[in-house]
């Protein structure tokens, strides 16, 4: 049996250590070791999104990075999205568009459009289906995604703008 390694990270905003086997993926590590079992595993071979989860604020697929690599790095997954029991606007974005079917793409879905929201505020149609052409969704037809993104895209800028507001 391989010697197991020692990982120290932050995982939505809580530290967090485990042992881990050097050949573990994120992936694994998440939804066997951590019990963040929102992360979804597809293909396990970087072709589909449903792993999708924020290393560092970047989006990455999970099942192709090592739990290892993940050492002294800050990652975000779906159950991060929520604070103080609310939903992100993402979420919610989501719900009231009936973008979700059966909902397995969803968590994927949804770090894939945050991080897309956190670069871009205001994407297009076009970018957005850009953006998320990684994440494979089986039920919907991408079209009840897309405006939901786009919806979640406008309730976040107003979020923002009220938080300005309060602060002003
Ligand atoms: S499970 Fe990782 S990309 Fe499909
Ligand atoms: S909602 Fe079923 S795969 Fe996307």
């Amino acid at each position: 049996m391989a010697t197991r390694v020692r990982v120290s990270a932050k995982v939505n905003g809580e530290a967090v250590e485990f042992l881990c086997d050097p050949r573990q993926s994120l992936l694994e590590c998440l939804r066997d070791i951590l019990n963040l079992t929102g992360t979804k595993e597809g293909c396990n071979d970087g072709n589909c999104g449903a792993c999708s989860v924020l290393l560092n604020g970047r989006l990455v697929n999970s099942c192709l990075v090592l739990g290892a690599e993940i050492e002294g790095q800050e990652v975000t997954t779906v159950e991060g999205l929520a604070k103080s029991g609310e939903l992100h606007p993402l979420q919610q974005a989501f719900l009231d568009n009936a973008a979700v079917q059966c909902g397995y793409c969803t968590p994927g879905m949804l770090m894939a459009s945050k991080a897309l929201l956190d670069r871009n505020p205001d994407p297009t149609e076009e970018e957005i289906r850009f953006w998320l052409a990684g994440n494979l969704c089986r039920c919907t037809g991408y079209d009840k995604i897309v405006r939901a993104v786009k919806d979640a895209a406008t309730r976040v800028r107003q979020q923002d703008l009220t938080a300005e507001g309060s602060e002003t």
